[in-house]
Formats: C-alpha cells, structure tokens, sequence
C-alpha cells in the first residue's frame, strides 16, 4: 500500500442523480476527457434510484479512484443531494453538474480557469449569454416555464446572472461550506438558494454552454417542482419569517377547503345524499386529497410510500380530525363565554386548527423533527 499523501484533489464533481444508470459511464468518459491534466473526482449522489444507479456506479468505481458515490436511503431532492455531495468534498473547488449529460462538460475547465484568477467566487454555466443556448429544453412548454421562472427570480435576486436556473456552477469549497448552513436546502433551484442566501454579493462569471437534449431517461421537474420553487422564493422573501413547510401547509390546507366545496355542490346537485351525508363525504375526500398534497409536495424530501403511506393517511385523518374537534371547541368557548364576535371567535378557532394540524402531523405524519 502506498501510504504517501498527495492533499487532496483540485476539483470535485458532484453529480446529483436519480434513474441515471445508463448515463453514468458515459459522463465518467466525458470527465476524464474535459479534465485531462486536472486533478479531479466526481461524487454521485443518488437517492438509492430503483434502477440501480449506485450499483452501475460502483462497478465504474472498481476500476476508477476518481469516481465516488453517496447513496442516500429513504430521501429525495436535488438541493439537499446536492449540498451532502458538496460538503462530502475536501476539493479546493466543487463544480454541480446534471448525471443525464446535459450540460456540456467541456466548460468546466473555463469555469476553474475563471475563478483561480480570484476575480469572481462563482462560475455559473449560462445558457443565457452570448455562445450559450437552450435546444435541450424539451418543449415549447419548458421553453415558457423556463423564462417566466428567470424572470420571476431576477426580480429578487442581489446580483445579475443572465440563467439563475442553471443547475450547472463552481465555486471554491470553502465558500460552499460557508453558505451551506444558510441554505434552505428544498427543491430544484441550488443556485438560486446560494445566490440568495450569501451575506454579500458574489461576484459571478458567467460561461456560456450549451444545454444539451436528455438521451436516456426521464426529467423529474414537474409542475410540484415548481410550486416548490415559488415556495423557495417566499421563503427567502419572508427571511425565514414563517417556516416554507408550514406556508405549504397553508396553501394545501386552502386547496382543500375548495375541494370540500366542490365535492358538497356536487352532491347537492346529485341530489341522492342528505347535507350531513354530504358533509362527511366532502370532509373524506378534502382530507385524502390534502394529505395526498401534503405528501408529494410539502413533504416531498420525506415522502411516504407503501405501506407507509396507509399508516400516515390514516394518522392524518385522526390528527386532523382531533384539530378540527379543537377548533370548533375553542371557538364556541370563545363565542359561548367569553362573548367574542362570530368572525373572530370563527378565525380563531380555524387558526389553532391549522397550527394543530401542522405541528402535529410534522411530528407524527412526516417525523420530520
Ligand atoms: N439525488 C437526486 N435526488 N438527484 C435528482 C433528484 C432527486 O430527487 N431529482 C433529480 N435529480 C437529478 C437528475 O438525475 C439529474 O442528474 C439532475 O438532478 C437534473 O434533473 P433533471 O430531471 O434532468 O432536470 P431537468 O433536465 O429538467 O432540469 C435541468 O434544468 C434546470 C433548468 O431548466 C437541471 O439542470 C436543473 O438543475 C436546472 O435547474
Ligand atoms: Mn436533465
């Protein structure tokens, strides 16, 4: 064994991925072609992928010192796969970069090359500058969701950057290690969380690339993704103010007081059930669909799947049966004794509810503290 330390190397890699199989040796080829000469590594992270993504990575590994991988078990997101790569590094720089070779590899060495001038503390790859472009979106819907996002994000960013979606970014360890405890670590947008979340502004260099079509799998954006999105811009508006979990909760919670409408004016128009036959439907079917919402959105890194997902159903309907049980109480105590107007009292009631709700099924449901 060769015990002689050589430091550690120059540039890591991290590769967040899920279903990435038949893109892994590929990238690992592409990597050792784009950064010949530079001494590098690159971490998959992959949230233990049904298709076997880690074992393909590992195979990769057998013969390939520079290829690591995390496999995260009974997690998902891009942003917190992303920060667990990065802090796993000891690089003087960490580069993020897409497992379905649709950045261009080829500009990374442009991007070290700009930040060891020590002029800038972040190279992002853009395909908004001169020399960059966007083909591999995949439709004219993308396209739209694409532009209306960046617009949407330049109007609360502190510095110009021409593709703040970009997933494709270096920057120097240390810096990454400064700002990881500030980041709110949720959804798809990285970048955007480390912009925002830096004390001062980062001076930022844009490299154009291209951003290539996807030839094997599939995309994991989707419309929950960006619902997260606009949460993670709340959340940095708000400062933190008000937990992002708990506005998503809000929101859910406001979505199903529509679906209980609707379900009770259908039955109404139906005809066959009474009111309070209708009432009780109305209250299943908005709390199955609230908790199927809470599920794949405002718990989406601790989703519950299987059996789990049965069990944590059944525990919200009681939690939330128990908080709907305190609320009317509390306002009739309030409305009964204490004489508060009908709107108050109401208000009031509605709001420990919430609170209820959330802060129990947090605990019980997700188990998320
Ligand atoms: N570990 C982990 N966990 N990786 C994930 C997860 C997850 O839950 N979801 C997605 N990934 C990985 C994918 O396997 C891929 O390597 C990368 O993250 C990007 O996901 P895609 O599903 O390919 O995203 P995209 O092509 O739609 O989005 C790209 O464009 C966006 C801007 O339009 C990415 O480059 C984004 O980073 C970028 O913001
Ligand atoms: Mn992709």
């Amino acid at each position: 064994m060769n015990s002689l330390s050589t430091g550690p190397v120059e540039l890591t890699v991290v590769v967040p991925c899920y279903n990435e199989r038949p893109n892994v040796r590929p990238l690992v080829e592409k990597l050792h072609a784009a950064l010949e000469g530079i001494d590098w590594e690159v971490v998959y992270v992959d949230d233990d992928s049904p298709d076997g993504t880690t074992a393909e990575v590992r195979k990769v590994a057998d013969n390939d010192r520079r290829v690591r991988c995390i496999r995260r078990i009974g997690r998902r997101g891009l942003a917190s796969a992303v920060i667990e790569g990065a802090m796993s590094s000891s690089a003087s720089y960490v580069a993020v970069m897409d497992g379905d070779l649709q950045h261009d590899e080829t500009r990374l060495k442009d991007m070290l090359a700009a930040l060891c001038t020590g002029k800038f503390d972040l190279a992002v790859g853009s395909r908004h500058v001169e020399g960059g472009d966007t083909t591999g979106l995949s439709s004219r819907w993308r396209h739209a969701l694409s532009d209306g996002g960046i617009r949407l994000a330049q109007a609360f960013l502190p510095v110009r950057l021409a593709d703040p979606m970009s997933g494709f970014f270096m920057l120097r360890r240390t810096e990454f290690e400064k700002l990881a405890p500030l980041l709110a670590g949720k959804g798809f947008k990285i970048l955007l969380d480390l912009v925002m979340s830096a004390p001062g502004k980062l001076r930022v260099a844009e490299i154009p690339c291209r951003f290539l079509p996807r030839v094997a799998g599939e995309s994991k954006l989707d419309v929950l993704v960006l619902a997260q999105f606009a949460g993670l811009l709340l959340d940095k508006v708000f400062a933190g103010l008000l937990p992002m979990r708990f506005l998503a909760f809000c929101a859910v919670g406001a979505l199903g007081v529509g679906m209980h409408l609707a379900v009770l004016t259908a039955a109404r128009d139906i005809g066959a059930i009474g009111f309070a036959q209708a009432q009780i439907a109305a209250t299943v079917v908005a709390m199955v669909f609230n908790f199927w919402l809470n599920n794949s959105l405002t718990y989406r890194d601790t989703r519950l799947r299987g059996p789990m997902l049965w069990r944590g159903l059944l525990l919200f309907m009681v939690v939330c049966g128990l908080g709907a049980v305190a609320n009317v109480g509390i306002a009739r105590t309030l409305y009964d004794t204490n004489g508060t107007g009908w709107n108050v009292a109401g208000a009031t009631g509605a709001i420990i509810g919430v609170v209820w709700n959330y802060a129990v099924s947090a605990t019980l449901v997700w188990r998320t503290r």
